[in-house]
């Protein structure tokens, strides 16, 4: 791992909230991710599942945590399974959890290797009343993928056809929704290295750059801080393509003139931060672009405004479709007979502004949370409203990480890095 060590008390504190939620004489299993192939030997880096990850800080493939609050062995309540490793496999396989490094990491006392689980799992699920399975319910979730937790679904079912089953993903969304200090603080490193990285760039962009000069820029200043890169594949979108919201190819040549919109974002010990700028690629906004980032600007602080405890998101985003229809009426991109004509599920702003203001952040970048309850001190959301128009060739967006208060309004973790159109100015022409 890149990143220092985390407490172990933290995955304590979370194995605790877990067990709070579980059914009485339940037991609950989750696994890693596998390491998934590219073609002849080759396979994509590893990336450990969110949520063993959560509860036990392993980060290490073909690993398996087992929580049994109530298994009749007191060293069964809690059980970590993992790939075999000692001083000899070692030198083939590289440094991988030994048991006491695996205690150190989780605060789990028994570790087990992993071709003693058949055999300890049948008398734990002869003793366990349900099972705890972990699918992945988040909305957005589309792939076609079989992981290694579905296998291991359609395992049990098959082996213990009369176990009654139970989902722990709306657990896992509640407990992982409410952030602990010790993940605001690991936000706030990631949240921090993105910052030397979008400024490294202020004094680096001038006409003629190429997009991916850009994103090897950030790369550079991620990788020496500790992050093993991009939370999520970046957007380096100058011009027309800051209209295209999913554009990643980042390949073409920067334009005097043009703007660049930057969505770009470090991960730290697999937390991930996601920030947007838009800059100049001359170093001065012209008059027309400084007046959309501004209405931009203007919208996202009133939104985050409203993240304070009791809000509901969906009425949240009713609310910012609101201030948005205001600032698009100032500049004239739209005007009041769109809105006397628009349909109630499609309003007139979402011609320039057709995505959501805010989602849940963590160690997903669209974290799981608890969409339809009223939100809580110690979640942490984005806010990022944005404003797109092809026909100018011009697309801003501008987006923070924000963690809800108890009281008045939420924490920006992202509160130093630049974000006025002067100051951007003022920096890139330095
Ligand atoms: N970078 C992905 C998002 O802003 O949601
Ligand atoms: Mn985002
Ligand atoms: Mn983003």
């Amino acid at each position: 791992m890149k990143y220092d060590r985390i407490p172990k008390e933290l995955y304590i504190r979370n194995r605790e909230k877990f067990k709070a939620l579980m059914d009485k004489s339940a037991l609950a299993v989750f696994n890693s991710n596998d390491i998934y192939p590219i073609s002849a030997d080759s396979t994509m880096p590893f990336q450990q599942h969110r949520d063993i990850l959560h509860l036990s800080g392993v980060d290490q493939e073909e690993s398996i945590l087992v929580i049994f609050p109530e298994a009749s062995n007191p060293a069964h309540r809690e059980v970590l399974f993992l790939r075999e490793t000692n001083e000899h496999i070692a030198v083939w396989e590289g440094e991988k959890l030994t048991k006491e490094a695996a205690f150190e990491v989780s605060g789990i006392k028994t570790v087990y290797w992993l071709n003693q689980f058949d055999s300890i799992f049948k008398q734990l699920m002869a003793e366990a009343s349900s099972v705890y399975l972990n699918t992945n319910e988040h909305l957005r979730a589309n792939t076609e993928v079989e992981t290694r937790e579905d296998r291991f679904i359609k395992r049990v079912k098959e082996n213990y056809p009369v176990h009654p089953t139970r989902k722990s993903a709306p657990l896992m969304h509640r407990i992982r929704s409410v952030k602990e200090r010790e993940e605001l603080d690991l936000m706030q490193r990631a949240c921090n290295i993105t910052e030397a990285g979008f400024r490294r760039l202020l004094g680096f962009i001038q006409p003629g750059v190429w997009e991916y000069e850009i994103e090897a820029e950030l790369a550079h200043e991620f990788l020496r801080n500790r992050s093993k890169g991009f939370a999520y594949t970046p957007i380096v979108a100058s011009g027309k393509n800051a209209c295209v919201l999913h554009y990643i190819e980042n390949n073409q040549q920067c334009k005097d003139g043009d703007v660049i919109l930057l969505d770009v974002g470090a991960e730290y010990a697999n937390y991930s931060s996601d920030l947007t700028r838009c800059v100049p690629v001359n170093g001065r906004f012209t008059p027309r672009q400084k007046e959309v980032y501004n209405a931009v600007l203007h919208v996202k602080k009133e939104a985050e405004k409203l993240l304070v405890p009791g809000t509901i998101m969906s009425e949240y985003h009713k609310q910012v479709g609101l201030l948005m229809e205001e600032q698009l009426l100032k500049l004239k991109l739209i005007d009041k007979t769109d809105i006397a004509n628009q349909r109630a599920e499609w309003p007139a702003y979402k011609k320039y502004f057709m995505h959501g203001t805010s989602h849940f952040l963590g160690l997903d970048t669209h974290d799981v949370g608890l969409w339809n309850e009223p939100i809580q001190a110690g979640m942490v959301f984005t806010c990022e409203p944005g404003i797109y128009i092809p026909e100018e060739g011009l697309g801003i967006r501008i987006e923070d990480d924000l963690v809800v208060q108890e009281q008045g309004a939420p924490f920006n973790l992202m509160g130093n890095i630049p974000i006025e159109a002067e100051e951007i100015e003022a920096l890139m022409n330095a």
